[in-house]
């Protein structure tokens, strides 16, 4: 186990795409590819890395519209799941974008993805409303729960 104040906190860069890619593919049916994470970072998108000896465990890529901050992704490598680290960089992704003058933080999340939802309900997230079919799917299309809180 370690604390997620033990890990070190940095805004992300170039070197972190092929890293960044590769825990993509651990930690979701349908990875962003490094070229859309490369887009990300070349279109000026926030994004901070957390990271132990060198070897990233969690990351948040953040896409400010006007004084929103939409949480584009957020997500702890498998090995570094279930150790309060997702709870951390949420909660510190927050503050980052609130000294950045953001007043609420949106986010979307597959229906099905019963941690994710956890965390932003235990984070102060509020359900605004649900995008029917709005993710590819296995068998179809699957629903977006559309959510957001204050900063
Ligand atoms: C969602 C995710 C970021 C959570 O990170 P984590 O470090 O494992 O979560 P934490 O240990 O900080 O847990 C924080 C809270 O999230 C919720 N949670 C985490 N894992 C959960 C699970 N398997 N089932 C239900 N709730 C869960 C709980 O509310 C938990 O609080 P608690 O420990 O007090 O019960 C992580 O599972 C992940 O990266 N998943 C893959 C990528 C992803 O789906 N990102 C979200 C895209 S919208």
């Amino acid at each position: 186990m370690i604390a997620f104040s033990q890990l070190k906190l940095r805004a992300w860069r170039e070197d972190d795409i092929a890293p960044m890619a590769e825990i993509e593919q651990q930690a979701y049916p349908y990875p962003w590819s490094a070229s859309i994470l490369r887009d990300c970072l070349e279109a000026g998108h926030w994004g901070w890395v957390a990271s132990s000896r060198g070897e990233i465990a969690a990351y948040a890529v953040v896409q400010a519209v006007l004084d929103e901050a939409h949480l584009l992704n957020v997500c702890v490598a498998p090995a570094w799941q279930g150790q309060g680290i997702g709870r951390g960089m949420l909660h510190w992704v927050m503050q980052q974008c609130a000294a950045r003058e953001m007043q609420r933080m949106l986010l979307e999340v597959r229906a099905s993805n019963i941690p994710a939802l956890g965390l932003y309900r235990a984070l102060g997230f509020q359900q605004d409303g649900v995008r029917k079919g709005y993710y590819p799917a296995s068998g179809g299309r699957e629903d977006a729960v559309l959510m957001s809180r204050a900063l």
